[in-house]
């Protein structure tokens, strides 16, 4: 039995882990078998690794050692987490994987997408998700969303708009090559539309 593998993306802020609640409640509802983790972290060794990646004091961090940083939170999680459930047949929901380092680090830091592309391969011993649900919204509108919800910045959200910008481009370009795997939705719908298209997408699916 093989389950099935979920992922969602999208800048800071453009409404992931909403929705993910969203899609935990309803599985719950329907009594389906599913985990739910986020990156960077959803381990003991993965959860040390996002400390020091989201740790305002490490501003002497290079995008090299960020962006491998993240694949080897993303190598750990993998394999203790993510690999075993889909294989004792559970659906996974994870917030944020590889996407987000080919948008953050491959196009927003300039590392370059196919670079970044094949560390993600080397990360995850090649796993892919089955769907994953691309939420699309301006840098502005993120950024006040963000304010709203009054949480102090981390590091990487710090880098600022144009930083955001270039992230959402690079996932444009991701889900325009991704051959049906990245859906994208349109966030400045309200969650409840949101979460209407993620349901038509999973149906007879999961
Ligand atoms: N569709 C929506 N319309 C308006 N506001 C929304 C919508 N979805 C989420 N929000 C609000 O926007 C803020 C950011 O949402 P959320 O925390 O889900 O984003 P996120 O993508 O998980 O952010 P981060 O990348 O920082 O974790 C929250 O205050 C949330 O209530
Ligand atoms: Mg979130």
């Amino acid at each position: 039995m093989s389950g099935m593998f979920i992922t969602f993306e999208g800048i800071d802020g453009c409404g992931k882990s909403t929705q993910c609640e969203l899609l935990k409640k309803h599985l719950e509802d329907n009594g389906k078998d599913f985990i739910f983790v986020r990156e960077p972290g959803g381990t003991v060794i993965g959860e040390r690794i996002r400390e020091i990646l989201l740790d305002k004091k490490n501003t002497q961090m290079t995008p090299r050692t960020e962006l491998l940083l993240f694949e080897a939170a993303r190598a750990q999680i993998t394999d203790e987490v993510i690999k075993p459930a889909i294989e004792a047949g559970k659906i996974v929901i994870c917030d944020r994987f590889f996407d987000s380092s080919s948008a953050y680090q491959g196009m927003a830091r300039g590392m370059g997408m196919g670079f970044v592309a094949n560390l993600n391969m080397a990360a995850t011993g090649g796993l892919k998700p089955d769907i994953t649900f691309f939420f699309d919204l301006t840098a502005e509108e993120a950024l006040a969303r963000r304010g709203k919800r009054g949480e102090a910045s981390d590091r990487i959200e710090l880098a600022g708009l144009k930083f955001q910008e270039d992230v959402r481009s690079g996932y444009l370009e991701l889900a325009k090559n991704s051959e049906g795997r990245i859906i994208t939705i349109d966030a400045m719908q309200s969650p409840e539309e949101i979460f209407e298209q993620i349901k038509k997408t999973l149906e007879g699916r999961i």
